[in-house]
């Protein structure tokens, strides 16, 4: 059987389980969808959202690029974001790295990506923020974890930057955002940081929002 096939197969299976299990599993989720959670992760194969934190459909609206990046001028984050906080209207969002990132890993080094290297520069730019912390570690693998910590906050700080998220805060003191960080060795979400809304940013950043 063809790899692909495999996966329609998979398919017919799991909806026959679901089914068994809970009869009217597909007709509720048919009808709405209402997911507390907005998941913003790395693309990596091996960290799942629903998966690792056994969950349902239904339950977290996810968005994954290369390095779970927030990039200010990315359209597709925003609009998934702007989705998710102003209709879904979820309670938290979770920025969430895993260690052995292979984006943080190439960003770490000198070696050219070509098309990646735009992407990989907004992960560089966090290496330069942290310099003296990250390159006073012993090898590379504590250097490359750092890194992939520090990535997760600052990707959380540039959701607190963004109109999005500021308005929420201001009206709906919603919602809370989260740096988490899993690991491909035991399975275990290290939560590494948290902004809770209304937390204070750098004034620089701050916008005047209109009541
Ligand atoms: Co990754």
């Amino acid at each position: 059987m063809n790899p692909f096939e495999q996966l329609l197969k998979n398919n017919k299976v799991w909806a026959a389980e679901k089914v068994r299990e809970d009869k009217d599993f597909f007709t509720r989720l048919q009808n709405q969808q209402a997911p507390k959670f907005l998941w913003i992760g790395c693309s990596d194969s091996r960290v799942p959202a629903n998966e690792i934190t056994k969950t349902d459909p239904g339950e977290i609206f996810v968005h994954r690029n290369v390095a779970n990046m927030v990039v200010h001028t990315d359209l597709n984050l925003l609009t998934v974001l702007e989705y998710a906080v102003n209709i879904l209207k979820v309670e938290h969002v979770l920025v969430v790295g895993h260690y052995g990132c292979g984006g943080v890993k190439a960003a770490i080094t000198n070696t050219s990506y070509g098309i990646i290297n735009p992407w990989l520069h907004h992960i560089k730019d966090v290496h330069r923020f942290h310099r003296e912390e990250i390159d006073s570690l012993e090898t590379e693998e504590l250097r490359v974890d750092r890194l992939t910590e520090l990535n997760v906050q600052e990707q959380v700080m540039n959701l607190a930057k963004s109109i999005i998220i500021q308005e929420a805060w201001h009206k709906e003191q919603r919602p809370h955002l989260h740096g988490w960080v899993y690991g491909l060795k035991d399975g275990l979400i290290n939560p590494v940081f948290h902004m809770a809304p209304g937390t204070h940013i750098d004034p620089i950043y701050e916008f005047d929002i209109k009541p």
